[in-house]
């Protein structure tokens, strides 16, 4: 791989006096997107964190753009939408990303341009509360766009929409990916691993397999995706 976009070395973090995530090591692509699965609790979200550098780790090394994860000139290349709406509800969705804007240092035309990226034009003097779920997760997404980052970690983003909105935003997210950004998004919905370039299935801490989705088929010989991480979890659980 030239030059990965992410690179994980030998990564432990301790939460709480417990080990959640064990000795994981990996690689992403640039302009890729990567699915994270694995059921609740067994570090999605701890992981991200490490990658944005929000989380103290015990051992192990998380290079980002080949910078240690974290570092200052770091933080106008990284996008992260974390698993809680991090937007007002009592701000019109321009408000919002006017506000996010200035604290990332974005020109001031980037609030509208960035509005229009996600599909919100008709809705740019909307408060955030009155909007459904989906456009929410849409601001909460462009929140994250407005300093146009070039590796954007977005933490169940999908949770909660309807099949229509989720594959809208998966086609947001593959339009980034074209354009040479590099994505990293959680999921606990198999049928969005078919979305990705390559997926990551972890439990209880561990990275049990990284490959793309039709290798894991191949593998397991199960087409339904959902069904080939129950037979990898079943293979690891028997070496
Ligand atoms: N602040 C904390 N203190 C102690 N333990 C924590 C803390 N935050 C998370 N944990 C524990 O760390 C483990 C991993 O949590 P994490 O949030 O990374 O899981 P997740 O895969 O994102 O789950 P979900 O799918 O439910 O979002 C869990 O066992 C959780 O209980
Ligand atoms: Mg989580």
């Amino acid at each position: 791989m030239p030059d990965p976009a992410i690179e994980i070395e030998s990564l432990e973090v301790v939460r709480g006096g417990n080990q959640v995530v064990r000795s994981i090591s990996l690689a992403i692509e640039a302009g890729t997107i990567t699915g994270l699965l694995g059921p609740s609790g067994c570090g999605k979200t701890t992981l991200m964190r490490s990658i944005v550098g929000a989380q103290i780790t015990a051992a192990g090394r998380v290079k980002v753009l080949g910078r240690e994860a974290g570092s200052r000139e770091l933080r106008p290349l990284v996008g992260y939408v974390t698993q809680a709406p991090s937007v007002y509800g009592d701000l019109t969705v321009q408000e919002n990303l006017e506000y996010f804007g200035r604290v990332v240092g974005a020109p001031g035309a980037r609030a509208t341009e960035t509005i229009g990226t996600v599909g919100l034009s008709d809705y740019t003097d909307r408060l955030v509360a009155s909007l459904s779920g989906g456009e929410r997760a849409r601001v909460s997404l462009a929140s994250a766009l407005l300093n146009r980052p070039r590796i954007l970690i977005l933490d169940e983003p999908t949770v909660g929409l309807d099949p229509v909105l989720r594959a809208e935003l998966w086609r947001d997210f593959r339009e980034l990916a074209d354009g040479g950004v590099t994505l990293l998004v959680s999921s606990h919905v198999m049928d969005e691993a078919g979305e990705c370039d390559d997926l990551l299935l972890m439990r209880e801490g561990r990275l049990l397999r990284q490959c793309a989705p039709d290798e894991l088929r191949r593998e397991t010989g199960q087409q339904d995706l959902g069904r080939a991480f129950l037979k990898v979890i079943e293979m690891a659980g028997r070496s």
